[in-house]
Order: C-alpha cells, then sequence, then structure tokens
C-alpha cells in the first residue's frame, strides 16, 4: 500500500511538474510573441516618406547652408528620407534631376529652381501626378506648387533702396549687379530697388552688370569694365558674394576704400556676409534666411495631412555696424548650438544605431529563441503522436496476444472435452462389458460342465438375470442420456402426492439398508403434499441419488431424506455421512463428461447429469454439499403449483408412464460363495484386483476351485496384499479407481520382490494401443471382456507352468545368464553374493539372509521358492557344496580347512553332509575323474 502511495504521488509529482514545465514554456513563449509582436508593430506605425530635394549650388556657401538647414530639421524626422540632387549651375540639369527624382518615386518634391520659366512645365506635371511641390527661395511662372518659402525679396529690394538713399544721402553713383536676371529674386530685388530709388533722382544707377549670383563672374565682368566703373560711390548686388567678388576687384585697384559695397544674405560664417559687414568690407547686408527648416517642416505638415500656408514670406533684418555684432555674437551661439545639436544628434543617431542593433540582436536572439521553443514544441508533439502511436500498438497487440489466449484456451477445452468423452466412451464399453462378463462366463461355465448341481445352476442363473438388469438400467440411462443430448427429454408432469411418492422409493432400500447395516430413514413433517411432477423422472432421480448414497457409504452408516416445505417450494435432501467427495469432484458433480484425474464413474457421471437434466425440466434446482470423510447431501427444490409448467407439460396422472423399477442391487456374496477346497490342493495363490463385486466375487469362486485366491477391490490394496504374500500370479482389472492396472503392473515388475510374478490385465477395451500399453507396464498377458473363463484357467495354468520352467532353469544354475526379468536376475545376484559372502559363517541362515535382503522371511521363502522352486535352505546348501567342491578339485587344502571355508561347524558334518548329496565322501570325491 505504501509502496503503491509513494508511486502515485512520484506520479502525481512528474505530471505536476510537466504541467508547471508546459504552463513555463507556454508563458515564455507568450512573452516572446508579444515582444516579438510589439516591436514589430511600431514600425508600420510611422509611415515612412521619400522627399526629393532640387537646387542648383554652384559652390554657393547658402546653398550649403540651406542643405545644411533641411537636413538638421529632417533630423528629427527620421522616417522621412532626402533624395537630394545638386545641378551646379545648369537649369537643364536640374530639370532631368526633377524628372529622374520623381521616377525614382518621391512622396514630395522641394525645389529652388535655377531659373523661372524653364520650369513651370515639369513643376505643373509633377504636380499633376499628385506629387506635392514646395518652391524654396525662388519662384516659377506657374501656380502649381502647394507652397512658397522664401525672402520677401521685393522688401530686399527695398530696404537695400532704403539704406543706399540713407547712406548716399541721396546724392551719388551705383552699381547695380544683378543675380541671375531670369531668376525670380533677382527680378523682385531689383523692383523693389528700383521702386526706392525712383524717389532719389540724384541717386544715378551708373551701370546693371549681370553677375549670375557667382562671385567669379562678377570679379571678372567688373575686372573687365573696371575703368568705365571707378568713379562710383555705391555698389549693390543681390548677394553677398558677388558684393565681396567686387570688393576684391576694386581692392585690387586700391579704390576699395571709395566705394561703399551692399549686398544680401547677411550668411554668418567665417567667409561670408555678417563677417564681411564685421570687418567693414560690407557696408550692409540683408538678412535673407534660406527657408531649409521650414521647408520640412510644411512638407512635414503636407504629407501628414495638416493644411500650410501657401506663401511663407520669411522676415528679413538690415545688417551694419550697428547691429552686426550683436546679430553676429548670436548667430554664432546659434551656430555653435547648431554644431552641438548636430553633435548631439550624431550621438542619437549613433546611439539609435545601437539601439537598433541591439534590439535587432535582442529580436534576432529570441526570433531564434522562438524557433527553438518551436521546433522543441513539434518535436514534443511528435514525440507524445509516436507514444500515442505506440501505445495503441501495444494495446492491439495486446488485444492479439488475448484472443490468441483466448483460442489456445478454447481449443484447450475443447482438447479436454474431447478426452474426456473418450474417456466416457471407454468407460461406458468398460461398463456393458463388466455385467455382460458376468451374464457370458457364468452361462458358459454352466454349459461346460457335465453335470451341475442345482445351487450352482440358481448362483449361476441369479448372476445371469442381475447383470442383464444392470445391462436394462445401462441402456435406459444412455437413451435417457441420448434424448436430452438432441433436447427430445420432454416433462410430462401431472399432481400427485409427493410424500407418498417418496416414501415409496426409500422404502424399496429398506432391505439394502437393512443388509449394509445402514439408518436409512425419510425424515419430513409432512403427511401429504400434492405437487405436479413427472413421477418416471423424478423417481430416475431419487433412485440415483440413493443408489450413489448406498455406494459410497460404508457399513453402520447414515442415509438420511428430509422433506420440507419452503415459502413456494419444497426441499427434498438425500444426506450420507460416507466418504464424500473431493473440492473438484463436487465442483463437477454434475458435469456429464467431467470425471477430473479419476477413472469416469458411470453411477455418478451419467446419473448425476441426467438428474440435473430432469430436475431443470421441472423447473427446480439440485445442489451438492460435501466435504471428503464426512458426507454428502444432495438438495433438490421443487417450485410448487403448475404456472411455471407449459401445456403440454401437463399430462393426467393416469397416463404417466410408471417402469418397472429394476430389483435395487443387493450384494452378491450370499449367492457367489467360492468352492472351498482344501488348501493342499490349490495349483498356486492368485492375487485378484476387481473393482466390481460381482465379478471379484465371481472370479473368486471361479478360479477357487483350482487355486488359492484372494481377492482386492483396489490396486492399493492389491500391492499391500501382493507385498504380504508373494502371490503366484496377479490377474488385475485395468480401470481401477485411485491407481489403475496399468501402473499396478509397473510397479509389480519394478520392485525386485515381485518382479517375478506373472501379471494377467482384464480390461473392457479393445484397442491395440491399450493392449500395446499393458505389455509395455510388463504384462504377461491381456484379456479382454468379457472373456471366457475357460480360457483365463488355462491362461493360468500355461503361465504358472512357464514360471515353473524358468524355476528350474535359475535352478540348474544359481544365477542364469538367460531369461528372467532384470529385477529377478538382480534379486537371484543379490541373493547369492550374500551367500557367498557369508559361506564361512556357519551361522548364516534364512534370519540373517532375509534380514540382509530387506525383505521378511516369509517373502524370501516364497520369492526363492518361486524363482527356483527350492527351499532358502537347500539353496544355501547348494552354494557351500559348490563351493566344497571347487575347493576340493582346485587346492590342497585340508577337510577341516575346506569345512570351515564352507560354513560347516565341523569337518565331521561336513563329510556326512557332502556324502548325503553327492553319494561320495570328500576324499572320494578329490580323487575322482572330472565329469563331463
Ligand atoms: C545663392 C543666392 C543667394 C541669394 C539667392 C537668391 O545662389 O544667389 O545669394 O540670396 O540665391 O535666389
Amino acid at each position: 500500500m505504501h509502496d503503491s502511495a509513494g508511486w502515485s504521488a512520484r506520479c502525481c509529482t512528474s505530471a505536476t511538474s510537466k504541467r508547471v514545465a508546459v504552463g513555463l514554456l507556454s508563458s515564455w513563449l507568450l512573452v516572446i510573441v508579444g515582444l516579438f509582436v510589439s516591436g514589430c508593430q511600431s514600425k508600420p506605425e510611422t509611415r515612412t516618406y521619400r522627399i526629393g530635394f532640387s537646387q542648383c549650388t554652384g559652390g554657393d556657401e547658402w546653398r550649403k547652408t540651406m542643405l545644411t538647414d533641411v537636413k538638421r530639421e529632417l533630423g528629427f524626422h527620421p522616417n522621412y528620407t532626402l533624395l537630394y540632387e545638386d545641378a551646379g549651375n545648369s537649369t537643364s540639369r536640374q530639370i532631368s534631376q526633377v524628372q529622374s527624382l520623381v521616377e525614382r518615386g518621391i512622396d514630395l518634391l522641394i525645389i529652388s529652381p535655377n531659373e523661372s520659366k524653364p520650369f513651370a512645365r515639369v513643376i505643373e506635371s509633377v504636380f499633376r501626378q499628385g506629387i506635392p511641390v514646395i518652391l524654396l527661395d525662388r519662384k516659377i511662372d506657374s501656380e502649381s506648387y502647394n507652397a512658397y518659402i522664401g525672402g520677401d525679396n521685393l522688401q530686399l529690394g527695398r530696404m537695400a533702396g532704403t539704406f543706399i538713399a540713407n547712406q548716399l544721402k541721396g546724392r551719388g553713383r551705383i552699381v547695380e549687379v544683378w543675380g541671375l536676371p531670369s531668376s525670380s529674386p533677382a527680378q523682385e530685388r531689383h523692383k523693389g530697388l528700383q521702386e526706392i530709388l525712383q524717389k532719389y533722382p540724384a541717386i544715378e544707377v551708373v551701370k546693371e552688370l549681370n553677375g549670375q549670383w557667382e562671385r567669379d563672374t562678377v570679379r571678372r565682368v567688373i575686372a573687365s569694365e573696371l575703368d568705365g566703373l571707378k568713379n562710383i560711390d555705391l555698389l549693390f548686388a543681390h548677394n553677398d558674394v558677388m558684393a565681396m567678388g567686387a570688393y576684391e576687384v576694386y581692392r585690387k585697384a586700391g579704390l576699395e576704400k571709395q566705394i561703399n559695397f551692399v549686398g544680401i544674405d547677411a550668411l554668418p560664417g567665417p567667409s561670408a556676409g555678417m563677417q564681411a559687414v564685421t570687418n567693414g568690407v560690407l557696408k550692409a547686408s540683408f538678412l535673407y534666411p534660406t527657408g531649409g527648416e521650414e521647408a520640412i517642416k510644411t512638407a512635414v505638415r503636407i504629407l501628414e495631412g495638416k493644411s500650410v500656408n501657401r506663401e511663407q514670406i520669411l522676415n528679413s533684418i538690415q545688417v551694419d555696424a550697428s547691429n552686426v555684432y550683436a546679430l553676429k555674437v548670436q548667430s554664432d551661439k546659434l551656430l555653435a548650438q547648431q554644431s552641438d545639436i548636430e553633435r548631439q544628434s550624431h550621438r542619437i543617431e549613433a546611439l539609435t544605431q545601437t539601439y537598433t542593433s541591439q534590439r535587432n540582436t535582442l529580436y534576432l536572439i529570441l526570433a531564434t529563441l522562438l524557433i527553438a521553443l518551436l521546433l522543441g514544441g513539434w518535436a514534443l508533439y511528435l514525440y507524445r503522436s509516436k507514444q500515442i502511436a505506440y501505445q495503441t500498438l501495444e494495446k492491439q497487440n495486446q488485444e492479439i496476444l488475448d484472443q490468441k489466449d483466448e483460442i489456445e484456451r478454447v481449443s484447450q477445452q475443447a482438447r479436454v472435452a474431447t478426452e474426456e468423452k473418450l474417456r466416457f466412451y471407454s468407460y461406458i464399453s468398460h461398463e456393458f462389458n463388466t455385467p455382460l462378463s458376468l451374464i457370458l462366463t457364468p452361462t458358459e461355465d454352466l454349459l461346460g460342465k457335465k453335470s451341475i448341481a442345482p445351487h450352482e445352476l440358481k448362483n449361476g442363473l441369479a448372476l445371469v438375470q442381475k447383470n442383464a438388469y444392470r445391462l436394462l438400467r445401462l441402456v435406459d440411462q444412455m437413451l435417457d442420456l441420448r434424448k436430452s443430448d438432441v433436447g427430445k427429454q420432454h416433462l410430462r408432469a401431472s399432481e400427485q402426492d409427493l410424500v407418498a411418492f417418496v416414501r415409496e422409493i426409500v422404502f424399496d432400500f429398506r432391505r439394502k439398508a437393512e443388509k449394509q447395516r445402514i439408518d436409512l430413514q425419510l425424515i419430513t413433517p409432512l403427511n401429504r403434499l400434492l405437487l405436479w411432477f413427472d413421477a418416471e423422472k423424478l423417481d430416475k432421480v431419487l433412485f440415483n441419488l440413493l443408489s450413489n448414497a448406498f455406494k459410497y457409504t460404508p457399513r453402520g452408516g447414515l442415509i438420511h431424506v428430509r422433506m420440507e416445505l419452503l415459502a413456494d417450494q419444497i426441499r427434498i435432501q438425500v444426506a450420507d455421512n460416507g466418504q464424500g467427495m473431493s473440492s473438484d469432484e463436487r465442483d463437477h458433480a454434475f458435469d456429464l463428461f467431467y470425471s477430473g484425474s479419476q477413472p469416469f464413474n458411470l453411477a455418478k457421471g451419467i446419473g448425476l447429469a441426467l438428474s440435473m437434466e430432469f430436475i431443470q425440466l421441472h423447473r427446480g434446482d439440485i445442489s451438492v454439499q460435501s466435504t471428503q470423510g464426512e458426507g454428502t447431501t444432495f438438495t433438490i427444490l421443487l417450485p410448487l403449483g403448475n404456472s411455471h409448467l407449459k401445456s403440454d407439460e401437463i399430462v393426467p396422472a393416469s397416463s404417466q408412464r410408471t417402469l418397472p423399477r429394476l430389483p435395487i442391487d443387493e450384494d452378491a456374496d450370499a449367492s457367489l460363495q467360492p468352492a472351498s477346497l482344501p488348501l493342499s490342493k490349490r495349483a498356486g495363490t492368485l492375487l485378484v484386483i476387481e473393482d466390481n463385486d460381482d465379478l471379484r466375487t465371481f472370479l473368486t469362486m471361479r478360479l477357487g476351485g483350482e487355486f488359492e485366491v484372494i481377492a482386492e477391490p483396489t490396486a492399493e490394496q492389491g500391492w499391500e496384499r501382493t507385498l504380504e504374500v508373494i502371490p503366484d500370479l496377479i490377474i488385475s482389472d485395468v480401470m481401477l479407481s485411485g491407481m489403475d492396472g496399468l501402473q499396478l503392473t509397473q510397479r509389480v515388475k519394478a520392485d525386485m520382490r515381485t518382479a517375478h510374478i506373472p501379471v494377467i490385465l482384464l480390461t473392457a477395451n479393445r484397442q491395440m494401443e491399450h493392449q500395446i500399453d499393458g505389455v509395455r507396464a510388463g504384462a504377461d498377458m491381456y484379456l479382454t471382456k468379457p472373456f471366457n473363463a475357460i480360457y483365463l484357467v488355462e491362461t493360468i495354468r500355461t503361465l504358472l507352468a512357464n514360471r515353473q520352467k524358468g524355476q528350474q532353469r535359475f535352478a540348474s544354475d544359481f544365477v542364469s545368464q538367460s531369461g528372467g526379468s532384470r529385477e529377478e536376475k538382480k534379486f537371484l545376484n543379490e541373493l547369492t553374493r550374500l551367500i557367498e559372502h557369508n559361506l564361512s559363517d556357519s551361522s548364516f541362515g534364512v534370519e540373517k539372509l532375509s534380514r540382509e535382503m530387506g525383505i521378511s522371511r516369509v517373502q524370501l521363502y516364497r520369492k526363492v521358492q518361486a524363482q527356483l522352486d527350492r527351499n532358502v535352505i537347500d539353496y544355501i546348501n547348494d552354494i557351500r557344496l559348490k563351493r566344497a567342491k571347487f575347493l576340493l578339485r582346485e587346492t590342497n587344502k585340508s577337510m577341516t580347512e575346506i569345512a570351515t571355508e564352507t560354513g560347516f561347524s565341523s569337518a565331521a558334518y561336513f563329510t556326512t553332509f557332502f556324502k548325503q548329496h553327492t553319494k561320495k565322501t570328500p576324499s572320494e570325491y578329490r580323487k575322482s575323474p572330472i565329469e563331463a
């Protein structure tokens, strides 16, 4: 108990830990999947955009700053990608670059078009394709754009004009250097300037030059026209780089001090406009913001679907000596902050990269783990399915094995049933043969006699009649059995007084009971009881139960029949205090073919099987309680009334068949007494072993006239008697309960003391193999029933005569090398060896010899007599004489020496004894010639 509890506890623990493991595994899986999914989900939330940006830098600082501003602002929008194109100074290249950007796929275009007109068409086409367009700093001759971002160039021109007017105090000569005339800022700046200067007629624009926004162009143009341009007060260029380029030319000519230079842009940085104002190179400049930052902000709003201002005009201020310092400090700070921001953003970028790569690594690890877990789960699943498949296979295998066992069991049952049937049939023939023998044998015997005494005739006929009745009963039982077998047994019940019926049957057995001194009683409180029953069948049942009881109850025992009324049944019990049954016999008492290890018993076998059949026909029940050595009780229960009977099972009482009951067996002893002959006349002692009382008695009587007959009913008792009397011949039935005839024969032939005794086996079985079995067991003759009594007597005589010859052969030479069984030779060898060994002992005789042989004196006498046909003492003397003769002939020993050596107490007695047996004295024998 403890163990199994521990085991189940272990099982539960392991089951729990399995569940925990599976739980942990699945929660891990969930966490990982969650992380993975959330990691992946954050990405699609922020859509990525591609912004195309096109401008013509021509190596220009302002344009570089614009690009820097764009990129810096983009740094705040990691989901925006910049596709940047720089066309140098070429309008046509910028147009083709715009087309290529569109082809590569952009979500929005920021363009600072080199010139106004040439871009109208291409930008309109981009706009029509649904790609938002932001014009930065310069305009086009079209309204197809989403936003314009840039300074107010007209206003810048005006501011410049105002400054110039103030600076020149309304009088002076100036030169205007244009940016690219086809670009909108150049045109507007010029226009603004004109607007103001118109108010100052004393200010004369002596020359307008085309600087194309480029320092080098300006240097070249001014250098080529310097002579005509020396006498001026101020030079205004549309941007700072052109103003500084002009300054360089004038400085080279040493004219720079007399001229004021004014530009636009006021870009911070060491070589840009703001520094030039600080250095006094430029008199003034006007802040012209790049709008790069605003362009990106606007682009983001557009792409996020938010509204934007279409015209975003950036503010401008004048930068001159009065504010340049403050502005420079500011812008320097701004620049420093900018570079700080850039540094920070680089760091953020680096950290972001690290974070991204770490995150990717983590995802990779998690993904690997997930795959490993999935594979593990898959493997587990495969393992489980394999296990289940294996278990299913094992189950099927077990089922097949069970079926095989079942088939084997059924075939074993069939084999046993067949064996039981064969045994049954062999017993049936035995059972028929015994009464037949007892009819035929006395009949032949009587017929063979010349004159018959009246008592002999009566005894013989009584035996014949009795066995004829026995045969009749057997045949009747067989017919009943046959009917049962084919289901033809039919109940014919009528209402009768059961008490009277049972009393009558019990009464029939009273004589038998008296003879066997058995206390037979019918015990019942009932005087009369009307019951529906089939008298013929119930008669057979009760007769059978009582016959059995008598068969197994010893003299002086008791057989009580009880009848009691129960609630709705009548109970009849037949109880005896006889030998009882073994538990095996009891369990199979009603089985027709079962007889366990015992030979089949017809009285029990057919009788009880039929009784069961008949009682069941009455819808009743029959059972048995039995204890070996204490007795047996059969109990019959029969239902009252007739509601359980079918209409065709009820017959009028008068139509009941009542067969005359066969006479109840009585001991044959009284009628079959062996004729007593004086013992001296007997030709030998025969032991008859036969369980059938009549046959045993008949054989005893029939053979008693010629032989001394001892009879025993069982092989066990027979064997005891064999050892006790060493009979001259044994006649045994083969089929005996307990040890059978074959086993007995084997035992007789294997024992040194009895091996010489001839055995005749009697059997009902005519089959050759049974006869061979008998011969193999060592039987000298095998007679099948019914046998002829005269033939039996002749057989006995022949066997005894043969034995006689054998004895003579042994007697002629003490230890014969031929003839006799192994056991017989062994016996003689041992006997002779012991005698020769003790030959010098004069007191060695039958007493000592039987003790050394391990058998009784009587057995020794009988055995030596049987085997050598001589007395033991004579045999000892024969050996003494033989030895003496040898010593006389072969040695020179004295008479005294020879007498001592051969066990004679004196030489004189030796001489007398020798003369008596050889008709010669020892001396005469020594001298006489050797006989042939
Ligand atoms: C640069 C530049 C600037 C000027 C702007 C006008 O190419 O010439 O100096 O302010 O363009 O578009």
